[in-house]
Order: structure tokens, then C-alpha cells, then sequence
């Protein structure tokens, strides 16, 4: 989770979408530093090393990235360097860190020629928003080698009693601590000592912040010290080993001189031991007896005082003697009545005689309140004229809440002044205001797609901070959400908000408000929206905004065709329906393997009013050849809200050619009974290859029954389309005369309806027979039915005329009339057959012979008449008697009626026994209503108890099942 998501809970609003920051925060991020310390050598450069060590779970970009190195030292906060979102927002000069090296993920901050204000703590912050943050301190400490200088006289006479001084300089040193002794080393005596007779002086401070420092030494050399030499030994920081230095100076044996500048020499010095003493003297006068009151200044202040930043509040008070002083400070807030003690600082040192004017001194008292201000130690001055200055230092750290306005006051006591002098400050404390950076978040956003604006609020204090969410369309301003400290408020519920908090080492804020919701075309397109922020640190309001364009993606439909099953070599039309997109401009395009097709039909785009987008159907009419079978045609849609054009594509596999049938030809032209012939019939131009092909002879099929012709069909192709050529040969008797030959032809892949070709068979000079004519059209079983035939067309009158059943020859109900001349000059036969139907004529051929006495040809016609079976009507099973005793005999009976045709089957049982061979069944007869009709009966000793007996009758032809039970009581 991210560091400080709940510690803003003002921010965090009623509806949080969890969801979306769950799946940000899997990851995480990790920094590396060499070493917690680095040293740095003054006036060098210095590497402060932040390197992102691991990161996962989010990538660096200039958008979501943001690094702040902040410094802090004895004498204040800064900032190196802040880069925020793509823009280095702070920079010290001498601070070198770009903008690439940040983007790799290498933070490290070069600091060029570091002078010793650059000593001390260095926090790199980096964040990748919104979830992340990582910091690492890095202590820089600047350090100077001092120069060492060895001072001394070339030469030195022992003997004389005279002293000779060594000394040993060092400049340009830090840190001030260090260390410099002397060392004699005399060979004679083979040993080194240290001389302890030194005098060293206080470090003094160069402007640059180095220290110089002399050790001196004085010795009174003698005769056995002849052949030393001195070394000045030197610890710093530095040095990893003591540093030595051999002073440049040699000692011999003195010559023999007069002493006359010796006692001039005295005289001067006792006059100027007199006027010491007397001046010594008034100064003691002036210092320890002659009292003078303070003054005291206005209390000086910083240009700026921040909320939660230290800040040091001085007050002088100069020219007072003696050199004892209390200066107190207090604090009234507004809300106090009365005013509030912080600390004192105080002197009273009477009796310390300086050796040095402009010494500073340090005083280690140091009073503390419970807010962490406190009294710095001050810095006393002893000025020429023998008085004194001091400066007392407060320092405060304010709480804006409660210190702005509020009074502090610096209080001076003196013995030379009666009263207390005191003076007043009225506390401004400012806080700081927020930075917005840019809001981050898509300029083209989809229609009805979830989009995040996230507005970064950086570095603010204190807390807290207003957030107005607006939008502007169309110069319409329209609220969005408001979020303060105490209340939330959303004003649609299309809106949802999370807001993440970073808090920074110097009481600062960052915010992220990151704004949840579904633009419409309808609502955002071309919107407005602001992020808008007030503190107390502005003036006026802070905003950043961002433009939305709402677009929508266009949806291609798969392509369809017409006609659906594509025809080689016709005209193809291809449609493809784009819709749903927005805005309106858009680009199709019709492509055959990639390649544009030019003049293709685009129809105009209309808006749909339901969804207001935009719609519209594109045609491209092609003509597809047979090679053209695995072209790929696209329809390509391009649109501004699509990275890569949609398409949507249409492949021919399906191409087709319809079958051309020829007539069917004969061979020979004219048939003949008893010569065989052939029927040939071409089919040609169809793809692709699979096609049925049925011969039927009067409606019957040629392909089961052999009789009727053997057929060979041979396949080829052209052009990459399809030839069959179909033959039926047989010999044909005189039942074919007339008889019908029909082709039929079906190519289901180019239609669902069969081709047909028909051809008669003509006998030359053979007589022309009518079909059948049955009257009534649907014989009954049981009613009168008449049989019409007639033969025309015959030459001359010597014919007979018969009618049969299957093989029986029928003479009754015949009728004929004729032969007559017709105006054709032939003659003509009627006949006709009436007879009662019956079950009996069910599937039997009724045959009409015609039979030219002057030949011995017979032409037989045949018919079956349109019955349809009938099923047995059984009655239930009576016993005879009725009531028989038990050991006598009785009969079950049962009769099977109307039916047809005749085949049953019946089995009478009791039980699992069967009684085929016991049980008698009636040859079936006729009956009343010209159908079948019988009786089944099973002869049974009655036996004990009650018994139950089965009938079951089985219709052959209608597989036609009946049971009848009998249960038999005694
Ligand atoms: C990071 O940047 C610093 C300064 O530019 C460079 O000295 C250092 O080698 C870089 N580190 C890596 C790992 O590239
Ligand atoms: C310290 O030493 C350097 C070199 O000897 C000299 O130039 C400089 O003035 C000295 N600084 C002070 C404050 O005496």
C-alpha cells in the first residue's frame, strides 16, 4: 500500500475504487546507496549515489516520476533538487543531476567544488506515482588538508642562554580538529622526545570556513643538543598516518661578542613595564567599577517565518558594562491571556580577565521548552571602549495554527539599569503553498471506457488542502466534487475519487486526487477539467486542467454477400457495416490481398439516434473468377480513436458454377423394341466437383433396378469447372413404349433445386396409349370403382382389347367401345372396367393388353390402385360358457375384423405358455365392407383359481400390434 493512503482520511472519499489501486500496489521499489557517509575533499566534486535498486510493479516515465533531495544541516533545510513530473522544479547551481539519468533510474546528485556548507544530512525522496516512495539519507562531510608551514631560524648558537621558537603553521585545515606537536631527535643521544614547552593558540576561522592553527615551541637549546633535528608532527582527519614536517634549522657552538644592545635594550623595556602598569590600571578601573546600561535593539527576525521550519530570532543588546547580563524571552499567543516564559540566557562572569579582545564565548546552558524552541547559547563580544555586546538567540520552530500572531518578547536585565528593557515582535508565520503539476491522464479517452485523471498537489504545509473537482463544456461550468476536511460532497455519482498522501521529513505534503469515471461522448467530448486547490498559503485558488476528446471505436461487422453462394464470373456485391463510432470522420477502404480496390461504394455515415454515434454500410461489387477463389478481401475501417485500422475480411472459398444439362439424345434417333439404345445426357460447367446424378423411368429409380438400363457416367473438367456425361442403355420391349426417361441433377452447393431433363420412348407406328383414369379418383374398399384406358392412333381395326388382374383374365364389368375412325384418319379404343373394390386388389397389377392381330406384338399397360392398408379391428375375448366349472372345458373367442391385406399373425397365452398349436384361426374372408375378416379361438380346461389369458394379433404389413387379456374366474 502506499505509505499514507489513510492518513488524510479528509481526502478519502465515500466511494474509494479500492479495486484499481489494488492492482497498482503489487509491486514494489527498492533504492541502493553505496555508503551511508561519504568525505568529500574541498573544492572536489561529490557523488551522493541513489540508484533505484529494484522496481516492480511500475515503470519510469517522466509522468509518473518524481525525485526530491532534501539537505539539512546545522544552519538550515533545502532543497537540491526537485524534479516533478517531467520538470526539475528546483536546482542548486552547483547540483548536476539530468533528466535522462533520472528516467534510468540513476538519481545519484553530483555536487561540483563542495565548500563546507554542503556538510551534512542529504535525503533522496523518489516517487512513482501514485503508490510508491523510497528514501535514503546520505551524510556528506567536506574535508580540507591543511597546508603545514614550518617557521624557524636557519641557524641557532647554543651556549648563550639565548631561546630559539619553532613554529608550525597550519592553514586551510577541516575539520578544525587537529593536532601538531614537536619532536627533537638527537642522534648522539639516540632517542626523540616530545617537546612539551608549546603554546598553542586558538584555531582561527578563515571566511571560507577553514581553520589555521600555529603550534609553537620555545626551547633553550644547549651543547648536547648540537645535531638535532625538529620535526613537526600533524594529526588531521586526513592524514591516514601523523604527517611530518623537519623544520630547516641547525644548531652549532656560539662565538665570544660584545653585549652593549642588551642594556639599552633593558632600559627601553622597564620604561614600558611603567606605562603597562598605569595603563593597566584605568583599564581595571574601567572595567571592574564604571557601570553603563544596555541598549537594546529591535529584535531582528527572518525575511520568513514557516510553519514546522526552525527559525532564529535575535536580540542585541550592546554597550553595557560589567560584563553581566539576563535576557529572557517570553510568548503571547492569541488565545493567552498573560504571557508565557521560554528561557533565559545568563551571565555573570566578574572576574575573567581576556587576553583576547573579539574572543567569542560559548556557553553551554542551553534551556529547552516544550515545543523545541529553545535559547541558543549567545555570542558575547567585548567591544574596544571596555563594553560589552551580547546577541541571544531564540529558536523557534512555529505552529502556524497556533504562532501566527502571536507576540514574543525579549527581556534585558542589567545592574546598571533599574528596570527591565524589554521588546516585542508580532510572529508572521506562512505556511507553504501547494504546487500542482499537470493532471495526468489521457487526452483521448473512449466512450464509456473507465479513464483516471490523477491532479500530483505537491509539497504543501500545513495541512489541509480544498479540492474542487469541476468540468467545463461548451462554457458551462458544472461541479464535479468538493473535498474538504470535514465533508465530501459529490454532485453526480458518475464520479469517484481517491486521493493518496505523501507526508516529507520537513512536515510537507504531497497529494495525489486522482478522479474515477466513464466519459460519454455526450457528456466529455471536448471537456474541460479542472483540478482546483485552496490553502491558506493562496491567495486565490490554484488550478490545472485537461482537455478531454471522447472517441469512439468504430465496430466492424462481419462482410456479407450477396448473392450468398458467390457465382464464378458474376457480379459479387460485398457489404460491410461499420458503426457505433465517433466522431464522424472516418475512412474506408475495400482491399483484395492488401491491394486497394478502387470505385468502391461507401453509403453515407448517419447518426443513430439511439447511442448518438455513427454508422454506415460500405459495398464493393467484384466479379470473382474461379482463381480468384483464395483472394482475401478486406474492408478496412480507420478511424482517430484506433492505433491500427480494424478490418473485417471475406475470402470466396465458396464460389460456384451452376450445371448446364443438354437434351437427352437418343442413339439410335428411333427405338426399337428389342434393340438397345442408349440415352445420353451431358451435364457440364458446375463447380465444384460433387453433384448427384438420378435416371428415373416413369418416376421409378433407374439406379435399383437394373431392368430398366445400366448407366455409366464419365467425369472431366475445363477450365477448372466441372463435365459429366450421363448414359442409360437397355433394350426395350414393348412395356417401355411410352415409358418416360427423366434425368435429374442436383448440385447442392449452387441450389437446392434438382435440374431435370425428360425423354420418351416412341416406338415408330406403335398406337399412342392414354394414361389410366380411375373413377372415383380414390377407390374404397367395398365401393364400385370404374377403370378407364384408351389407344389411339391405331392404323387400322383388327385389334383386341383385354383386361386382367395380376394374371387373371377379367370378362365381367368390361366394357369397350370402339374401334371409331377419328378426323385424323386413325382409329380409336375405349374400355373400361367397373368393379366392386375389395381387399384382394391391394397391391394388384390391374393390366389393360392391346393386341394388333396383324402382329404378333402385346403391349401391356399397367396400374395398381391407391389402396392403403387397413388394420385389424379386434373384440375383446368372450368365453363359452361364460361361467365354466373348474376341471371343465370351455372356448375363448375372439374376432379379427376389416382388414388388409390378409396376413396376421396370432398367439394365444396364459402366462409364459404359448398355445400356437391348441389355438385355431379362421382362413380370413371377405367381408361386407370388401375387407378381410375372421375368428381366433382357443380351447382351455378351466383350472383353479383365477387364470389369465392372452390374445395378440399381429398385422403383417402394418406391423400393427393388439392384445386382448381374458382373466378367467371361477
Ligand atoms: C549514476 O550517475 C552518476 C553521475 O552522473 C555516475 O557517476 C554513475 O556512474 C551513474 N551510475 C550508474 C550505475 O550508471
Ligand atoms: C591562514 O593562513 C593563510 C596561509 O598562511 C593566510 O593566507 C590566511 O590569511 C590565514 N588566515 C587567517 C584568518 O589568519
Amino acid at each position: 500500500m502506499g505509505p499514507s493512503r489513510d492518513s488524510l482520511p479528509l481526502l478519502v472519499p465515500a466511494v474509494v475504487a479500492l479495486a484499481a489501486l489494488m492492482r497498482l500496489s503489487d509491486g514494489k521499489l527498492e533504492l541502493k546507496v553505496s555508503q551511508p557517509s561519504v568525505e568529500v575533499m574541498f573544492h572536489e566534486n561529490g557523488l551522493l549515489q541513489c540508484e533505484i535498486a529494484e522496481l516492480t510493479g511500475s515503470t519510469l516515465s517522466a509522468n509518473n516520476l518524481g525525485v526530491l533531495w532534501a539537505f539539512t544541516s546545522d544552519t538550515g533545510n533545502s532543497k537540491p533538487f526537485v524534479y516533478m513530473h517531467g520538470v526539475i522544479n528546483e536546482q542548486w547551481k552547483e547540483a548536476e543531476l539530468s533528466e535522462s539519468s533520472i528516467l534510468s533510474g540513476n538519481m545519484s546528485l553530483l555536487l561540483k567544488s563542495v565548500t563546507f556548507k554542503h556538510t551534512g544530512q542529504y535525503r533522496c525522496d523518489v516517487f512513482i506515482s501514485p503508490n510508491y516512495k523510497a528514501s535514503k539519507t546520505i551524510k556528506l562531510e567536506v574535508l580540507a588538508r591543511p597546508t603545514v608551514t614550518v617557521v624557524s631560524e636557519k641557524i641557532v648558537e647554543v651556549g648563550t642562554g639565548g631561546e630559539m621558537a619553532l613554529g608550525c603553521q597550519l592553514s586551510g585545515y577541516y575539520p578544525c580538529d587537529s593536532n601538531a606537536e614537536w619532536l627533537q631527535s638527537t642522534p648522539s643521544q639516540g632517542e626523540t622526545k616530545l617537546l612539551t614547552d608549546i603554546c598553542i593558540a586558538p584555531p582561527v576561522k578563515n571566511p571560507d570556513g577553514t581553520c589555521n592553527v600555529t603550534t609553537e615551541v620555545r626551547l633553550e637549546p644547549h651543547v648536547e643538543d648540537i645535531g638535532s633535528t625538529f620535526q613537526c608532527r600533524v594529526t588531521h582527519k586526513t592524514f591516514s598516518e601523523p604527517y611530518l614536517v623537519t623544520a630547516f634549522v641547525t644548531l652549532k657552538e656560539a662565538e665570544i661578542r660584545l653585549a652593549t644592545g642588551s642594556i639599552v635594550g633593558s632600559i627601553i623595556a622597564s620604561i614600558i613595564i611603567s606605562v603597562a602598569v598605569i595603563a593597566t590600571g584605568i583599564f581595571l578601573y574601567m572595567r571592574l567599577y564604571y557601570k553603563v546600561a544596555p541598549e537594546v535593539s529591535d529584535i531582528q527576525i527572518p525575511a520568513r517565518i514557516v510553519h514546522l521550519e526552525p527559525a532564529e530570532i535575535i536580540c542585541h543588546v550592546s554597550g553595557f558594562r560589567p560584563d553581566v547580563i539576563l535576557v529572557s524571552w517570553y510568548l503571547k499567543t492569541c488565545k493567552d491571556s498573560g504571557k508565557e516564559f521560554i528561557g533565559d540566557w545568563q551571565k555573570d562572569n566578574m572576574v575573567r580577565i581576556p587576553f583576547v579582545t573579539d574572543r567569542k564565548i560559548e556557553i553551554s546552558e542551553r534551556i529547552e521548552t516544550g515545543r523545541g524552541w529553545k535559547v541558543k547559547p549567545g555570542i558575547s563580544q567585548k567591544n574596544g571602549d571596555g563594553s560589552f555586546s551580547i546577541s541571544s538567540i531564540l529558536e523557534i520552530y512555529p505552529d502556524i495554527n497556533e504562532h501566527n500572531k502571536a507576540e514574543i518578547t525579549c527581556e534585558v536585565s542589567h545592574p546598571a539599569s533599574s528596570e527591565v528593557i524589554s521588546k516585542s515582535i508580532c510572529l508572521q508565520v506562512e505556511g507553504v503553498a501547494p504546487k500542482l503539476a499537470k493532471i495526468i491522464g489521457p487526452h483521448i479517452v473512449h466512450h464509456n471506457n473507465s479513464v483516471v485523471l490523477t491532479c500530483p498537489i505537491h509539497f504543501f504545509k500545513p495541512r489541509p488542502l480544498r479540492i474542487t473537482w469541476y468540468k467545463e463544456m461548451n462554457g458551462k461550468k458544472e461541479s464535479l466534487l468538493k473535498l474538504s476536511e470535514s465533508k465530501d460532497h459529490f454532485y453526480s455519482n458518475k464520479y469517484s475519487h481517491v486521493a493518496n498522501e505523501f507526508s516529507f521529513s520537513d512536515h510537507s505534503h504531497s497529494v495525489y486526487s486522482m478522479l474515477f469515471f466513464n466519459p460519454t461522448i455526450k457528456e466529455d467530448d471536448q471537456s474541460e477539467y479542472f483540478c482546483e486547490v485552496e490553502h491558506i498559503s493562496l491567495r486565490n485558488p490554484a488550478k490545472e486542467q485537461i482537455k478531454l476528446q471522447v472517441k469512439a471505436f468504430p465496430s466492424v461487422n462481419a462482410i456479407s454477400c450477396e448473392p450468398v453462394n458467390p457465382v464464378i464470373e458474376e457480379k459479387l456485391t460485398l457489404s460491410c457495416k461499420v458503426h457505433s463510432f465517433y466522431p464522424e470522420t472516418i475512412i474506408i477502404q475495400w482491399l483484395k490481398d492488401n491491394k486497394v480496390i478502387e470505385g468502391a461504394e461507401t453509403s453515407e455515415v448517419i447518426l443513430n439516434l439511439e447511442n448518438k454515434l455513427y454508422e454506415l454500410t460500405s459495398s464493393c461489387t467484384i466479379i470473382p473468377t474461379l482463381l480468384e477463389r483464395q483472394s482475401k478481401y478486406k474492408c478496412q475501417v480507420d478511424h482517430q480513436s484506433l492505433l491500427y485500422p480494424r478490418f473485417a475480411e471475406y475470402t470466396p472459398e465458396n464460389l460456384v458454377s451452376f450445371p448446364i444439362l443438354s437434351e437427352i439424345v437418343c442413339n439410335p434417333a428411333i427405338p426399337e423394341p428389342g434393340k438397345e439404345l442408349t440415352l445420353t445426357c451431358d451435364i457440364s460447367n458446375f463447380y465444384p466437383e460433387d453433384i448427384q446424378i438420378d435416371w428415373f423411368r416413369d418416376e421409378m429409380k433407374v439406379n435399383d433396378n437394373p431392368k430398366y438400363g445400366n448407366i455409366v457416367e464419365i467425369p472431366s473438367d475445363e477450365n477448372g469447372l466441372y463435365k459429366k456425361v450421363t448414359q442409360v442403355t437397355l433394350t426395350p420391349s414393348t412395356d417401355d413404349h411410352q415409358a418416360e426417361y427423366k434425368i435429374e441433377v442436383c448440385h447442392t452447393k449452387s441450389s437446392t433445386k434438382p435440374l431435370k431433363q425428360c425423354f420418351q420412348l416412341f416406338f415408330k407406328g406403335s398406337p399412342k396409349f392414354s394414361e389410366f383414369k380411375l373413377e372415383p379418383e380414390n377407390p374404397l374398399y367395398g365401393k364400385p370403382l370404374s377403370v378407364y384406358h384408351s389407344v389411339c392412333g391405331l392404323l387400322h381395326e383388327k385389334i383386341t382389347v383385354e383386361w386382367y388382374k395380376a394374371s387373371e383374365h377379367v370378362k365381367d364389368g368390361v366394357k369397350i367401345s370402339g374401334p371409331v375412325v377419328t378426323h385424323e384418319n386413325t382409329y380409336k379404343i375405349d374400355s373400361c372396367l367397373n368393379f366392386l373394390v375389395t381387399a384382394e386388389d391391394f397391391e394388384r397389377e390391374l393390366i389393360f393388353q392391346f393386341k394388333d392381330n396383324t402382329k404378333s406384338e402385346v403391349f401391356k399397360r399397367r396400374i395398381q390402385l391407391p389402396l392403403k392398408a387397413v388394420v385389424p379391428k379386434v373384440t375383446e375375448i368372450k368365453c363359452d360358457p361364460p361361467h365354466p366349472k373348474k376341471g371343465g372345458n370351455a372356448t375363448l373367442t375372439c374376432k379379427i375384423e376389416h382388414f388388409c391385406p390378409v396376413d396376421i399373425h396370432v398367439v394365444w397365452s396364459k402366462g409364459w405358455t404359448e398355445y400356437k398349436n391348441k389355438q385355431i384361426v379362421e382362413t380370413p374372408k371377405i367381408d361386407a365392407k370388401g375387407l378381410y375378416s375372421t375368428i381366433t379361438k382357443l380351447p382351455i380346461v378351466v383350472g383353479a383359481g383365477s387364470e389369465e389369458y392372452t390374445c395378440e394379433i399381429r398385422h403383417t404389413k402394418t406391423n400393427d400390434i393388439v392384445e386382448k387379456t381374458f382373466i378367467l374366474q371361477i
